[in-house]
């Protein structure tokens, strides 16, 4: 389905998240989020915040990924600040332990445990590098919503990624994401050209799932793309969004010698620039990224190239988010006027509020 292509500009309520008394949490809860990277989760125990839970997360000898409330049943210590003995969670104040599945195992001087010491364990998936958690009622995971990532974990594409905490709500990072126009200026050193900004998008929405696309022909080819796959301007480029909401963004770039076919010619190279976004409460977001690429795969030069580059793309978002969430902060926040860049971003809102009342209605 379309969105309204119609409007041109309009003025649209500040981009703020915080959570509004009457409608409940500012963030959909039933869903999966991107919890860690796969190489956080250790023998150490974790804290983590998602959707404003506190949460542990440590991973078993036999591999296995275990994430509980961050909150001991006893006198509230942080488990987190515990430790892990023999694949269980112990805490650090007065010993209990606890299993992965969150059934308590020992406290001092008990031969029973009390049923009420039990934690609700979360569900955890990992597709590393990302190990996803569920948010919804832990005893009724989704497996459905999970968002496929082909690209993890297969032998035809590497893959560079990090993470970055972020001072903003995670609205912002939705908004950045959907609207590449800003690449031509932000990101003018690396990835953006000023054919980003000039070409217009394509905005559709399908369920959950918003589709903006750019289509740019015959275009100089940024100095991120001529140094990670030797092509040279002029290039067709191509930027295929896909924002799963609330947590999954997925950029496909195609870029070929321009005239060649993007998808077919051996030239071409393909680009899958992926992001998980999740809240951590409503101030703060953990922007979780990675980029697959399908040639030069074992290239250690390329591999290295994209991930530094990539990630002070990401540096240089967090520092403009960051910026825009002091500004709210202090000022309270004020009107937006929107353009036809931000349909993409405005599509997204309005899933995430549908979403929202979906949850809020118990629907
Ligand atoms: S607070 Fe955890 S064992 Fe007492
Ligand atoms: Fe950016």
């Amino acid at each position: 389905m379309s969105i309204d292509q119609s409007v041109g500009i309009d003025v649209q309520p500040a981009a703020r998240t915080r959570t509004d008394p009457v409608t409940g949490p500012s963030y959909p809860r039933q869903h999966w989020y991107v919890v860690a990277e796969s190489g956080e989760v250790t023998d150490q125990p974790l804290a983590r915040r998602v959707c404003g839970d506190d949460l542990v997360l440590y991973r078993t000898a036999a591999g296995e990924v275990a994430c509980l409330p961050d909150r001991c049943p006893h006198r509230g210590y942080p488990l987190s600040a515990g430790c892990v003995v023999d694949d269980e969670l112990q805490c650090g104040y007065h010993g209990l332990r606890f299993a992965t599945d969150g059934t308590c195992t020992w406290a001092p001087g008990q031969d029973r445990m009390p049923a009420s010491a039990n934690l609700a364990a979360r569900p955890v998936v990992e597709v590393a590098p990302w190990v996803f958690v569920w948010m919804g009622d832990p005893a009724a995971p989704d497996l459905d919503r999970l968002t496929p990532i082909p690209w993890f974990g297969s032998a035809e594409w590497a893959v560079a990624h990090g993470v970055e905490p972020l001072d903003a709500p995670y609205g912002l990072l939705i908004d950045n994401l959907l609207d590449l126009s800003h690449e031509t200026f932000l990101h003018g050193g690396s990835i953006g050209t000023p054919e980003v900004a000039e070409t217009p998008i394509t905005t559709e929405v399908a369920g959950d799932v918003v589709f903006v696309s750019r289509r740019m022909e015959s275009v100089e080819c940024p100095p991120f793309y001529q140094r990670a796959t030797g092509l040279e301007t002029p290039i067709d480029r191509w930027q295929d969004i896909e924002y799963h909401a609330p947590g999954v963004y997925l950029l496909h770039v195609r870029v070929a010698p321009a005239g060649a076919d993007p998808l077919g010619d051996p030239r071409a190279a393909r680009v899958e620039v992926l992001y998980a976004i999740t809240p951590c409460d409503d101030d703060t977001t953990l922007d979780f990224w990675a980029v697959a690429r399908n040639f030069a795969l074992d290239d250690a030069e390329v591999q290295r190239f994209i991930g530094d580059m990539n990630r002070s793309v990401v540096l240089e978002d967090v520092a403009a988010l960051n910026l825009i969430a002091a500004r709210n902060r202090r000022d309270g926040g004020g009107a937006e006027v929107s353009f036809k860049i931000d349909r993409g971003g405005l599509a997204a809102r309005r899933v995430l509020a549908a979403q929202r009342e979906r949850e809020n209605l118990g629907t």
